[in-house]
């Protein structure tokens, strides 16, 4: 539909949006945030004539407004929205709006327009794209396309969100290898905070979101905003309050000198940049997860409890131990067996191989085949680590092929666990690795690849093109991953990354999990799985059960805090079970059922967070979608000043439902000296969802790093 309206009015799942098109420049976002009921047209019209500012001494004739592009033309001081030129020149284009379009779906609330704003003596030309989702997420997106007949370099070009005068306060993560999504917090002060990615990949320390609330905002209380950009390679995340009273939020791809030249008539498309907002930040990932969940690939089926080799054996590839291993596997209920890195040529450690991508003779001489028939006699899928887009310079390919590796000038980046990084941009590095992989599914029976990728790009010129190249690569991975599906339509694809160093909701639209890190130490895993769970859905996140001693920490736990950590995630065991007696195999298996009979709500409920006023506590649980059930994992993390700890309160419940309360199996009450059983554990009690909020129940006594579980169901 043709439109000529100067206001939009976006509507869904309690979410408004109201676009203002007289704005000069571009359109401006007015209000982005709490459904503002059905509004007319004068109403709107009102709306956007009351937010326009005054002008103010010392200031420009024409007071500058927040647009989705803001720039220079239109009185913005700060950071513009599109930076690029042609040789210079067209520095700074002045749009105006051409076209609208906008659609409202089976007659209801518009949801979704289409923007054309063009410059015609810089000949350019953008259309935006702003649609909010079933979710009430907010999806931004550019596409600018050079109308010249001269080259137009783009350095950025990004999407820009308006945040409510509330927001004083920032939150986004950082982390290193081990430790992921660490969360930082900032006061919200005028000036810019920015948070770039220039690791070829998102990275351990980019930040997955950059949320603006109200001060103190947590999960469960305080308006908050946040921005995240579905993208796998180098990025901007930025906020920024400025002394005229503009708060916003912006993402958008980080490009290289030179890296993204638009030739004439030629375009480029912004990732997509996703808002959010709530009353906490449960609810800003409720709309992520419900967004994510509602697409047509998220997988369907139960996610198969895997047994991944890596922790287990490492590099030890021996025939008689993995199939020792896989036979533990069956024993204690896992449905997925992985065979991690090891298995390809000359691949004795992390020295040499990658790119080789053959089945190894020497150490598997009748090939895959043995290990593969005996997981799928014993009832599990199989899984293949791969890591395509690197190569170590001690390997075949390397050697054969010097000009596949991403590289600059006359020398070659410095290496990172001993390995380069090919170009897949370069279409005979893609056909060369789509070829072997496609041999390697075609010649196993493979349901599953764990797709790896352990370095931090540098320097990363293409010897094609002589340029800068990661937003190619990124594009012709995604190119590659599916290419791989629809050859092959029921594999399913892990984003593996050093861990979780590409997390991103771009690579999930092309694999079905993450490995959301490699530490497994429960503890660590808490904080590190509680923040990427804002954006990124529990059955989605890689979670396995690490042996009794953290690789990656040296802290001995319990296999009750190992299991109970992992349970909500996509779930896996990840040690030498081997080993075990058969106690030992059926505490293990009984939490493999624990999390078989769990997952379902894990996977399709609500993931609610306490705001504990003791921060040596952790309570987090899932929530049914009708609220009839509740599975809470409560973690004493550090010994408590309070003894004992008083009472904790569940967030997510029903109000108006009564509930049941008990201690959940696998766990059991601590018995420690001198203390009593708790009361509720004696003499079950029956409490409304409203009381579980605000009075609670009292928390069990426990030791420092033990983790107990709570059942909550209605009765
Ligand atoms: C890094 C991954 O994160 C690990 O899980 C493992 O697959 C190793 N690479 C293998 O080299």
């Amino acid at each position: 539909m043709q439109s000529r309206n100067e206001y939009f009015h976006l509507r869904s799942a309690g979410t408004s949006v109201v676009i203002d098109l007289t704005a000069l420049g571009f359109p401006a976002i007015v209000h982005w945030g709490e459904d503002l009921g059905e509004l007319t047209e004068a109403q709107l019209e009102d709306l956007g004539i009351a937010g326009r500012p005054q002008r103010v001494s010392g200031g420009l004739d024409t007071p500058s407004r927040l647009t989705l592009v803001p720039l220079e033309s239109a009185g913005w001081h700060n950071e513009p929205g599109l930076v690029g030129s042609r040789h210079g020149r067209d520095f700074s284009p002045t749009f105006v709006l051409t076209e609208t379009h906008s659609d409202a779906p089976d007659g209801g609330p518009t949801t979704s327009v289409r923007l054309r704003s063009v410059d015609e003596h810089a000949q350019l030309d953008i259309q935006s794209t702003l649609t909010l989702d079933g979710a009430g997420l907010l999806h931004q997106q550019h596409t600018l396309t050079n109308l010249g007949d001269t080259d137009y370099e783009v350095q950025h070009l990004l999407a820009t969100f308006p945040v409510p005068q509330s927001a004083r306060e920032l939150l986004d993560t950082t982390g290193r290898h081990l430790r992921e999504r660490s969360p930082q917090r900032h006061g919200f002060t005028t000036g810019r905070h920015v948070r770039d990615s220039r690791r070829g990949r998102p990275g351990a320390d980019s930040t997955l979101f950059l949320a603006a609330g109200t001060p103190g905002f947590g999960f469960e209380r305080g308006l908050v905003h946040a921005v995240h950009l579905a993208w796998s390679g180098n990025q901007r995340v930025a906020a920024e309050r400025t002394v005229a009273s503009h708060a916003l939020v912006q993402a958008g791809e980080l490009l290289a000198p030179g890296e993204l030249c638009l030739g004439p008539g030629e375009s480029y498309t912004t990732p997509d940049a996703l808002g959010s907002w709530g009353d906490g930040l449960t609810a800003v990932s409720a709309r992520f997860h419900d967004s994510v969940r509602a697409r047509p690939s998220h997988p369907s089926t139960s996610r198969p409890v895997t047994l991944n080799t890596w922790e287990a054996v490492y590099f030890d590839h021996d025939l008689d131990r993995l199939t020792r291993l896989a036979d533990a596997g069956a024993r204690v209920g896992a449905e997925r067996f992985v065979l991690d890195d090891g298995w390809f040529r000359g691949r004795r450690d992390d020295t040499a191989g990658l790119g080789d991508w053959f089945v190894d003779d020497d150490i598997w001489p009748r090939g895959l085949t043995p290990i593969v028939e005996h997981v799928a006699a014993l009832g599990m899928q199989f899984g293949l680590w791969v890591e395509p887009e690197m190569v170590n310079p001690d390997s075949e390919l390397a050697r054969a092929h010097p000009d596949w590796i991403l590289q600059t000038g006359d020398h070659l980046p410095l290496e990172g666990r001993q390995q380069q990084v090919l170009d897949l941009s370069n279409g005979a590095v893609f056909d060369y690795l789509l070829e072997r992989l496609d041999a390697l599914l075609g010649a196993y029976d493979i349901a599953y690849l764990k797709w790896d990728h352990n370095r931090d790009l540098l320097e990363a010129g293409s010897t094609v093109t002589g340029k800068a190249a990661v937003h190619s690569n990124v594009r012709a991975l995604y190119r590659l991953l599916d290419e791989l599906k629809s050859r092959h339509p029921a594999l399913e694809i892990e984003s593996c990354a050093s861990g979780g160093a590409r997390v991103d909701l771009g690579i999930l639209d092309h694999t079905d999990r993450i490995w959301t890190s490699d530490c497994i130490d429960p503890i660590e895993r808490l904080t590190i799985q509680k923040y990427t769970n804002v954006v990124v859905p529990y059955e989605l996140m890689g979670a396995h059960i690490g042996g009794p001693r953290s690789h990656s920490t040296g802290r001995r736990h319990e296999l009750a805090l190992r299991a109970g950590a992992a349970l909500p995630g996509h779930f896996g065991i990840e040690w030498d079970i081997s080993r075990l007696d058969d106690a030992e195999l059926n505490e293990l298996a009984a939490w493999v059922d624990a999390h078989k009979r769990v997952r379902e709500l894990a996977h399709t409920g609500r993931a609610v967070y306490a705001d504990l006023p003791d921060e040596t506590a952790d309570l987090r649980g899932v929530v049914s979608r009708d609220r009839d059930r509740a599975l809470y994992a409560y973690t004493q993390v550090t010994s408590s000043a309070s003894y004992p700890p008083g009472p904790i309160t569940f967030p997510g419940l029903d109000d108006d439902q009564v509930y049941g309360v008990s201690l959940a199996s696998p766990t059991t009450p601590l018995d420690g000296a001198g203390q009593s059983s708790l009361a509720w554990t004696e003499h079950p009690v029956h409490l409304t969802g409203r009381s579980l909020r605000t009075v609670g129940i009292q928390a069990p006594v426990l030791f420092p790093e033990q983790l107990r579980l709570i059942d909550i169901s209605a009765i």
